[in-house]
């Protein structure tokens, strides 16, 4: 798949990365400077390359929204036509000081993303972990028992990409149904964070559902 990263940070940066080495055709673009960009790129070795936002997303059939909720209008305004494109946001609705939410119970970041962009589909996803676990599940990612990661979307086509994209990372996807999820699945990230970065044991941490029958 070609993936264009909008946000290359710490998710945005790790995600792409891993994009790559599962076997993508990655563009990082959207930093500070260019030229970590090209660091992010040469790291990754497989297949990537940085790019503006523009070129990382004209080409891309799946792109990544990995930037802050106050700097996501622009990264659109800089992206243009996002026409049949598949966007996967790990955005949080957050204040500019990350203190809380800006949008919540009747609607969420993810839903207030697509109303900005009705010609694309979007999907949240990725969002519920911290970056700090992505490498150490990718290095697990053989073994039986995954972490979950939960999804939404209205769409099967996204729904199906990040199916996939979950799976290359190294996680179980959990289907959460349809765009508004994201309704409960941005809170409960807060509390994703609230241990990972509050609670003992570090910020290494996934999360996994399991069904118990009798
Ligand atoms: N970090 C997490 O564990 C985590 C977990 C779940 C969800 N999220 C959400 O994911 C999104 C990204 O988070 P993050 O932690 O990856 O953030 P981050 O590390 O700050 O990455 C944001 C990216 O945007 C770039 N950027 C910011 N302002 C810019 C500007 N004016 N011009 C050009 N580039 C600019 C940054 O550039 P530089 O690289 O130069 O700084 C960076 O590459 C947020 O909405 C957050 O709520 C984060």
């Amino acid at each position: 798949m070609r993936i264009g990263i909008l946000g290359s940070g710490l998710m945005g940066g790790k995600l792409g990365t891993l994009f790559a080495r599962a076997g993508h055709e990655v563009v990082f673009s959207y930093a500070r400077s260019e030229r970590k960009l090209q660091r992010l790129a040469r790291q990754a070795r497989h297949n990537a390359r940085a790019g503006t936002v523009r070129a990382a997303a004209e080409t891309a059939e799946a792109l990544l929204l990995a930037a802050h909720w106050s700097r996501v209008p622009e990264v659109l305004r800089q992206a243009g036509d996002l026409a049949g494109k598949v966007v996967l946001t790990c955005s949080l609705p957050m204040n500019e000081d990350d203190t809380e939410l800006v949008v919540g119970r009747s609607s969420s970041g993810a839903e207030e993303l697509a109303r900005s962009i009705p010609e694309a589909t979007v999907v949240s996803a990725f969002g519920t972990v911290p970056s700090e676990v992505l490498f150490a599940v990718f290095a697990a990612r053989r073994r039986a028992r995954r972490p979950s990661l939960v999804y939404c979307a209205d769409a099967r086509h996204g729904k199906n990409v990040a199916a996939r994209l979950i799976r290359d990372v190294g996680f179980e996807p959990v289907d959460a149904g349809p765009l508004r999820s994201a309704r409960y699945l941005e809170p409960f990230t807060l509390l994703v964070a609230q241990l990972a970065y509050e609670g003992k044991g570090g910020a290494q941490l996934g999360y996994r559902f399991e069904r118990f029958r009798r």
